[in-house]
């Protein structure tokens, strides 16, 4: 439990910090200053971002977290899909099919390649659920991919 608290706004620094960056070169390592009301805040979003993938999204999809060898659909997530990637994952959840319908690649390409599958429809989502979503995904998979452990697999 106690790694659990810890290893949230650590990840949460090392998202916010990755973010900055501009290009592929990697700037100088500078110790991040931690704004603790900041990191708390971002502990309580990614909170609710998980509470909210629970309630819509496990049906289908493994949580960002799991240690499973299938699951890369949100490995990277935010650098793999089209930029700016944030908007693009708005319009995408909230209603993949008319962004298919404008001629987008990326969702056309993705839609075929999972056999026509499923178009997600989540228009009840406020900005402000979105942002809780993407914090949700973004510090899971960055926390898998760091071996730290955000919840024991069933
Ligand atoms: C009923 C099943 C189902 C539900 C519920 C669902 N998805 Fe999906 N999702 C899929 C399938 C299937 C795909 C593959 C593309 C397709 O078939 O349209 C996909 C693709 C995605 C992608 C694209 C990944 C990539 O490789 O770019 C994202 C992101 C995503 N889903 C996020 C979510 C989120 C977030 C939720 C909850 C708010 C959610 N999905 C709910 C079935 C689902």
């Amino acid at each position: 439990m106690r790694k659990y608290i810890l290893a949230i706004p650590t990840a949460i620094i090392i998202i916010v910090s990755c973010k900055q960056k501009t290009g592929n070169e990697k700037p100088p390592y500078v110790a991040p200053f931690v704004d603790s009301t900041y990191a708390m805040q971002k502990v309580e979003e990614f909170k609710k971002g998980k509470i909210l993938f629970s309630e819509n999204c496990t049906g289908c999809h493994f949580p960002p977290e799991k240690q499973v060898s299938d699951q890369y659909m949100f490995e990277n997530l935010f650098e793999k899909l089209p930029a700016p990637a944030e908007d693009y994952f708005a319009k995408y959840i909230r209603d993949d099919a008319a962004l298919r319908k404008s001629g987008d690649k990326y969702s056309n390409a993705l839609y075929e390649n999972y056999n026509r599958a499923y178009s997600h429809a989540f228009s009840k989502f406020s900005q402000n659920d979105i942002d809780q979503l993407i914090i949700y995904i973004r510090v899971a998979d960055k926390a898998k991919q760091n071996g730290v452990l955000l919840i024991k697999d069933k």
